[in-house]
């Protein structure tokens, strides 16, 4: 069987990394994991529980009645996140997670709680994963890591438009606000902060499209997976030619 790799894709709020995972995901035959949406679903659980996000001590003796788990929807082709078993997709995405997640994620045992089972779902590699610590903490050893970034206007707009299309009413400048707000806690904060891997590739794609993005960094990926699995069909093709 062929061997298989692990793709660590991080970057800055809504620069188009969960686009890109799937999108590779879906050409490898590889399980994409949404590392955001973990952290969106212990912030949902704080949120119904009325727990004060910034009171690390109360978040943290909370993460033993947090259980979260993927599940695949095959009617919408994509993994879904459950919180205690109830299926919190559409929840996590709202603006009031949006605007509280940062707090929870700069906590440390929060950020142990949830790298411990990145790390489980990479146990059998053939994943890609996005957010923001993954090539750096959650996976310093993956095969291919990616970090992507956009200008914050292009960005702002994306997710404004996404929201817009979701039904949720929201101002351009409040995105863009809460995006800022974001980066630079994720940037900023002394637990696992958002940087680039000096093995990961640097891609911008403010003035990339989806499909050009999704081409170059295919081909990348299908190289590296080639080179560990070396072809006999290959080696016998060469000796051929030679005769
Ligand atoms: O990718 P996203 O916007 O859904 O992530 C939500 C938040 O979770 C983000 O603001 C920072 C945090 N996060 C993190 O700290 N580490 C990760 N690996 C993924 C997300």
């Amino acid at each position: 069987m062929d061997k298989k790799i692990i793709i660590a894709i991080d970057g800055y709020s809504s620069c188009g990394k969960s686009t890109l995972a799937k999108d590779l995901a879906k050409a490898l035959s590889y399980t994409y994991i949404d590392s955001g949406a973990m952290y969106r679903a212990i912030t949902l659980y704080m949120i119904q529980n009325e727990i004060d996000v910034n009171d690390a001590e109360v978040v943290v003796a909370n993460l033993d009645n947090i259980q979260l788990s993927f599940k695949y929807n095959e009617i919408l082709d994509r993994n879904e996140t459950y919180l205690n078993d109830r299926n919190v997709e559409e929840l996590i995405r709202t603006p009031i997670v949006s605007q509280n997640v940062s707090e929870v994620s700069i906590i440390k045992e929060v950020r142990q709680f949830l790298v411990k089972q990145q790390r489980q779902m990479g146990d059998s590699k053939g994943i890609v994963m996005d957010g923001r610590d993954i090539g750096t903490v959650v996976f310093p050893e993956a095969e291919f890591k990616i970090f992507l970034t956009a200008d914050v206007n292009t960005r702002a707009q994306r997710r404004y438009d996404e929201m817009l299309r979701k039904g949720i009413t929201i101002s351009l400048e409040e995105v863009k606000q809460n995006l800022e707000h974001r980066d630079n806690i994720d940037t900023h904060r002394a637990e696992s902060p958002l940087y680039k891997a000096d093995d990961a590739i640097l891609l911008d794609n403010s003035i990339l499209n989806r499909d050009q993005q999704f081409k170059l960094v295919l081909n990348m990926a299908k190289k590296i997976i080639e080179n560990l699995n070396p072809k006999e069909e290959n080696i016998n093709s060469e000796e051929e030619m030679v005769d």
